[in-house]
């Protein structure tokens, strides 16, 4: 499901004010129109004798991405304008049009597309697939608490099916992160940036001299020495990435991060079960033989192990109130829940009110498998 930008509540499709904060829905998380842009680029701009830039996005690493009407489909884009400091560089932009030219290939519904890479009196920029949503990192700030296993599964599948995908084709992702998660309004989960992916099979030796690429709290401990890495270096980022929206923070994030990545096992989730900490921190294992083997099999062990909760025996002391395990916030949660439900049932068309109907359907069956527990 889709959520609120500014409260991280949920979103039933078709809604114009969230539920939980009662502001307008936001349709991007940064609104960045703040704040000097990149060359000094101001709205209006026609960037490929054919890109009309509308508004910036948000600003990055690598520089800024604006939104943009693409004037000869008629189309919206988002274009990410590359630094000076990368033009500067041209081993790095070699790389960066042999990564372009790779990450076009990738075509899966949970990867933002690549669409192509241009140079403009020297200004160079990516066009990509704009997508209408926010970051998961931003819904977390937002939100200003941790999401529940249960609300994070369905994009962390998403996610891992997405990298799986990309890692059989020989692609890494390389910089996984809550940052680079962007969450459309009917809830789909897509893994943007591949834009500093490489091919697998590279070694890292072309790399040698530059620091490592990827973004620190989720580096996995070989990408960070420039060591080899494969598959099970992103999904140690998406383990990482996981932690921190279940928890606030990703494993490590104070102090010298370097080192902890590299010899201090990460701290238990606290409210977190003790086999899905496991599961989670198997997947942070400091060496990659340590890891699960795919994305998806660290997000099906989790979901496997959420299915059986629910049908776990209820312990006798909670047997007389069945609201025993519930506490405030979680029961602010379901308030939550319920009060979108009437919000789809309200604002919804026929068929959305058959899904919801479908929804709360389960939701009922799912309350009498409970009971039937006492
Ligand atoms: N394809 C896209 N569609 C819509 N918004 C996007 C898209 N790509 C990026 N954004 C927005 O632009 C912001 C900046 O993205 P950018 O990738 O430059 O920064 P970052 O991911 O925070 O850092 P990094 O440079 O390490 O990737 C993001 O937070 C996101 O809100
Ligand atoms: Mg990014």
């Amino acid at each position: 499901m889709a959520i609120c930008a500014h409260c991280g509540a949920g979103l039933p499709p078709g809604t114009n004010v969230c539920p939980g904060c009662k502001k307008p829905v936001s349709t991007v998380d940064d609104n960045d129109d703040t704040g000097s842009t990149l060359y000094g680029v101001r709205p209006d701009t026609v960037l490929g004798g054919r890109f009309r830039l509308m508004r910036r996005i948000g600003s990055g690493g690598m520089g800024d991405v604006w939104l943009a009407e693409d004037t000869e489909l008629h189309e919206q884009a988002a274009i990410k304008i590359l630094r000076d400091t990368l033009v500067g560089d041209s081993e790095a932009l070699g790389d960066l049009k042999k990564e372009v030219a790779v990450t076009r290939k990738l075509r899966h519904p949970n990867i933002v597309a690549v669409f192509d890479l241009h140079i403009e009196s020297g200004l160079y920029f990516i066009v990509m697939e704009y997508v209408e949503g926010c970051t998961l990192a931003h819904a977390l700030a937002k939100r200003g608490i941790p999401f529940e296993l249960a609300e994070i599964l369905p994009w962390a599948r998403q996610m891992a099916t997405a990298l799986d995908y990309a890692h059989q084709q020989g692609v890494l992702h390389r910089d996984v992160k809550p940052a680079n998660m962007l969450l459309t309004h009917d809830g789909t989960a897509k893994l943007a940036d591949f834009g500093i992916a490489r091919i697998a099979e590279d070694t890292e030796t072309k790399v040698t001299g530059r620091e490592a690429s990827g973004t620190l709290p989720y580096m996995s401990p070989e990408q960070l020495m420039g060591e080899p890495c494969d598959n099970r270096s992103d999904l140690y980022s998406l383990a990482a990435s996981l932690y921190e929206l279940l928890s606030g923070k990703p494993p490590f994030h104070t102090g010298s991060i370097a080192t902890q990545i590299q010899f201090k096992p990460p701290q238990q989730i606290d409210g977190l079960s003790g086999s899905a900490n496991e599961m989670l921190l198997h997947g942070l294992a400091k060496a990659k033989e340590d890891r699960q083997t795919t994305c998806l099999e660290l997000v099906e062990q989790l979901h496997d192990w959420l299915d059986q909760q629910a049908f776990l025996p209820v312990p006798d002391k909670e047997r007389k109130n069945p609201f025993a395990r519930v506490d405030g916030c979680k029961k602010l949660e379901q308030k939550m829940r319920l009060t979108e439900l009437f919000e789809r049932l309200e604002h919804c068309r026929r068929a959305e009110i058959r899904q919801v109907l479908d929804a709360l359907e389960d939701a009922l069956a799912d309350e009498e498998r409970r009971q039937n527990a006492y």
